[in-house]
């Protein structure tokens, strides 16, 4: 890791700081010389479960209360909580929030991470009543079939709603009219406590490897290469890229879909 204080004089909010991709990027972050208000469930400067209106609510409030902010990384997810409740609607919910405080900022940008598995069949309603913003529909709706969720268990129908309410929203008056770029990461299996139940398990590793190869970087990746992604998408060096859905997955998304990617 190369320390420089590129970052000097800005304030980032990252959620999901205490562990895997969110503890590499905040360390990168700091190490080039940003300020990070990390929020966790635990240990971390701001405590809350995004799982819930309560938590949300406190975590916009408490950054409220530090006055300004100059991005907002939205990577807490993974099945610890609530799937909807945590990989859809606590990342939307961040991001929203804090959406005027960053407007303020000379150079504001957002990203949120959602992941490979957004590629996978998702149920239609589901979806749909995630970006209706129905939080009660949606998670009914998971809880009432237990087929819904598909392989992911509702996972990957939270991540897809993600992306697609990102590149709803990024494009608007709101997001790029007020000059805050927001795109998301889409990672592959990286080798953090949230892919323990693939990595730990060399039948499971070997199945998820063959069905969603990584090519490039290899199997799995390291939070490390997802954070420098993240910084770089958050920095002012950004100056032209919104509204995208960047996958960090060793060429997996690729593999998977092929030349198929433009209407
Ligand atoms: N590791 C992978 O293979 C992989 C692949 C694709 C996407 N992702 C995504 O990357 C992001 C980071 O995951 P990771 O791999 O670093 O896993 P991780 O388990 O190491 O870190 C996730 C962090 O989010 C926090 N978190 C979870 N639920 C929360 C809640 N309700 N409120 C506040 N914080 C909460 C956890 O406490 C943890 O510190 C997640 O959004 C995950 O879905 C991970």
């Amino acid at each position: 890791m190369t320390s420089n204080t590129g970052l000097a004089g800005r304030r980032y909010v990252v959620t999901g700081s205490a562990s895997g991709i969110g503890a590499s990027t905040t360390a990168l972050l700091r190490d080039r010389g940003a300020e990070v208000i990390g929020c966790d469930i635990d240990d971390a400067e701001i405590t809350a479960d995004l799982s819930t209106p309560e938590g949300r609510s406190s975590l916009v409030d408490r950054v409220h209360g530090y006055g300004s902010i100059d991005a907002v990384l939205a990577i807490a997810g993974g099945g610890r909580t609530g799937l909807l409740e945590t990989n859809y609607f606590g990342a939307v919910a961040t991001l929203q929030g804090l959406r005027p405080l960053l407007a303020r900022s000379p150079a504001p940008r957002a990203v949120a991470v959602s992941s490979t598995a957004s590629l996978a069949p998702a149920d239609d309603r589901i979806v749909q009543a995630c970006l209706d913003g129905d939080e009660a529909a949606a998670v009914g709706l998971l809880a009432a079939d237990s087929s819904a969720g598909g392989e992911t268990g509702g996972y990957g129908i939270a991540k897809r709603a993600l992306n697609r309410w990102v590149r709803r929203v990024a494009p608007t008056a709101e997001w790029a009219g007020s000059g805050i770029a927001l795109n998301i990461v889409a990672p592959g299996v990286v080798d953090t406590p949230a892919a323990a139940w693939i990595l730990g398990d060399d039948e499971v590793r070997r199945a998820v490897e063959n069905t969603a190869p990584q090519p490039f970087g290899g199997f799995p990746g390291r939070p490390e290469w997802i954070a420098e992604l993240l910084c770089w998408l958050s920095s002012p060096d950004n100056r032209f890229v919104t509204g995208q859905v960047v996958f960090a997955d060793g060429g997996s998304e690729a593999a998977l879909l092929g030349d198929r990617h433009w209407r």
